[in-house]
């Protein structure tokens, strides 16, 4: 699948943060881990609490509900090994950013 505008460099979140953002009919949660972005399905598996408003704690997007953790880069859940939620290939180019939704 061809990679589709998600939002732009100056938008992405800061260095250990997460940030959320609607793209089609989803929302991504991008996620900022020393510097290296990567974007996955905002929606935790838990019970469905958005990603894009937690926090990082060890390289983990902290689900702001409940607390699982979620590794942004496999999207697999830190307590929960096999359990997944998607993720998806991002690209910088000059200012746009870029998400291959598949
Ligand atoms: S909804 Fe995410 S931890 Fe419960």
């Amino acid at each position: 699948m061809p990679f589709i505008p998600l939002t732009t460099a100056a938008e992405l979140p800061g260095p250990d943060e997460a940030k959320e953002f609607p793209c089609g009919e989803k929302m991504i949660c991008v996620a900022n881990v020393n510097g290296v972005i990567s974007a996955m399905d905002n929606v935790c598996l838990h019970r469905g609490g958005p990603l894009g408003q937690g926090m990082i704690e060890n390289g983990k997007v902290v689900c702001p509900w409940h607390g699982w953790a979620w590794d942004p880069k496999t999207g697999e859940a830190a307590n929960s090994p096999g359990v997944k939620v998607a993720v998806y290939p991002v690209q910088v180019e000059g200012g746009a950013v870029m998400i291959d939704l598949g």
